[in-house]
């Protein structure tokens, strides 16, 4: 279980909102997108300097393959350039990266840009980034399962520490504050393991526009939450 108190250890945040602000501004959903994957680095850098220590972005789920065609590979092939031109100065920046979901349905150009990613910024000491695309908490739970199937320990041995080695997340303390920007009250499949004791953040701001102050609104409601866990 994660630790209270502040900073928050660990945040997360559903990036939502992207196509809405492209249509605000009558550009094609694509455009906001790339907004949104600007984004990345400067958010990454905010909640770094406030003290979090991991930061757990949802990028991609495994229900947006639902999207149209044209939409996911432009989704997909925006996140592989992303990788591509920020890998470096993520790394110089002493951040380890780290990828949650699945792998095997990406084209092989962002699996391998994914891999290098990982491998290269694996022994980096500050904050680590995760980001979660073609990822489902459904899916990542009953891969989960799978391998712990295959893993065959005892029955009784399995508990919930044991059953979270397992997970994509295998490692990283469950997120003490959940942000979801573009104003929908929803996981839509985020983390449904790991959010259990998560406080919740909702704001209507859509992802492109979220910056400092939305960052510093968010943290300091975190601070006036209660967190009980079930105690008195
Ligand atoms: C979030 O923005 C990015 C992904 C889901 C990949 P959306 O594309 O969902 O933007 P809205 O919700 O339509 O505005
Ligand atoms: C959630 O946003 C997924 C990501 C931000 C990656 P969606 O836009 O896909 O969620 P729904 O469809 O509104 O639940
Ligand atoms: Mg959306």
């Amino acid at each position: 279980m994660s630790q209270a108190g502040y900073p928050p250890q660990h945040v997360a945040i559903t990036m939502d909102g992207n196509g809405r602000w492209a249509k605000q501004r009558g550009l094609p959903r694509i455009a906001g997108h790339k907004a949104g994957g600007d984004n990345i680095r400067p958010v990454a850098k905010i909640f770094a300097e406030h003290g979090v220590r991991y930061l757990t972005l949802y990028a991609f789920s495994t229900e947006n393959w639902s999207r149209p065609g044209a939409e996911i590979s432009g989704l997909l092939g925006l996140l592989e350039q992303k990788i591509d031109e920020e890998t470096q100065a993520f790394h110089h920046d002493n951040v380890q990266l780290l990828h949650l979901g699945r792998r095997e349905r990406l084209s092989k150009g962002l699996r391998e840009r994914v891999e290098a990613a990982v491998e290269l910024t694996q022994d980096n000491t500050g904050m680590t980034l995760c980001l979660a695309f073609d990822y489902g908490g459904r899916d990542e739970i009953v891969r989960a399962t799978g391998r712990i199937v295959s893993a065959g320990p005892s029955p009784a041995s399995v508990d919930e520490a044991v059953f979270a080695r397992y997970l994509d997340s295998a490692g990283i303390p469950d997120p003490d504050l959940l942000i979801r920007t573009g104003g929908e009250s929803r996981l839509s499949n985020f983390l449904l393991w790991q959010v259990a004791y998560s406080e919740l953040y909702f704001t209507p701001v859509l992802w492109p526009d979220f910056g400092l102050e939305e960052a510093e609104q968010a943290l300091s409601e975190y601070k006036r939450r209660q967190r009980r866990f079930g105690r008195v």
